[in-house]
């Protein structure tokens, strides 16, 4: 395997299931939305199938473009999410040359080796124009481990520590807006590149 994304090819249609509705999400969606001010257009890092971040930002008027390596949750997301524009691909590694008012990350990071997260955050500074808003989520401690309680398929998740994430962002440019635990051992960080 190449990704994570291609385990959840293998478990797209439970996922796309399971996953179609907020859990602590909300609260932290209209926060982005309000920190977009007019800003419209927004990349969603590990996009799924659509649902329920992209499909509740298109429904408030935004224009979401999702970027996924499942092919099987976009395809889901081309029937259930139509209006999300789509691109398929590693975010590690995929050229994306459009800048975005906003980029949300929900539950896609974690899936990245450690490794991965001090770049992945410079690619979301990339992605951004200035005064743009990131959005994403990591765990409250560093850890790496594997299991396979989603639907039965062994998955990986990785974080690092938050001091970690505090100062990659400082370096790429961006001020913390917040940061925030959702639920256990999980935590949201809104940041807004200002250089
Ligand atoms: C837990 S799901 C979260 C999906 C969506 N953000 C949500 O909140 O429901 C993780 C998503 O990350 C995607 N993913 C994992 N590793 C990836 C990678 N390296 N590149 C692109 N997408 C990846 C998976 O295909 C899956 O859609």
């Amino acid at each position: 395997m190449k990704n994570e994304g291609e385990r959840y090819d293998l478990i797209a249609k439970g996922f796309a299931e399971m996953r179609d509705s907020f859990a602590t999400e909300q609260k932290y969606i209209d926060l982005f939305i309000r920190h977009l001010g007019d800003g419209r257009k927004v990349l969603d890092v590990g996009c799924g199938s659509g649902f329920p971040i992209a499909s509740y930002l298109i429904k408030q008027g935004l224009q979401v473009t999702g970027v996924d390596a499942s092919k099987e949750l976009l395809a889901i997301a081309k029937v259930k999410c139509p209006d999300m524009q789509q691109i398929y691909g590693d975010v590690r590694h995929i050229a994306i040359n459009e800048k975005y008012d906003g980029v949300i990350e929900w539950w896609c990071l974690f899936h990245l080796p450690k490794e991965d997260h001090q770049r992945m955050i410079s690619r979301f500074a990339h992605w951004l124009k200035l005064d743009g808003i990131l959005e994403f989520t990591t765990g409250d401690r560093e850890y790496a481990a594997s299991d396979s309680n989603m639907l039965g398929q062994e998955l990986s998740f990785y974080s690092l520590n938050p001091a970690d994430y505090e100062k990659y962002l400082k370096k790429s440019g961006f001020k913390i807006l917040l940061c925030e635990s959702d639920q256990e051992q999980h935590l949201v960080w809104i940041a807004k590149k200002i250089l």
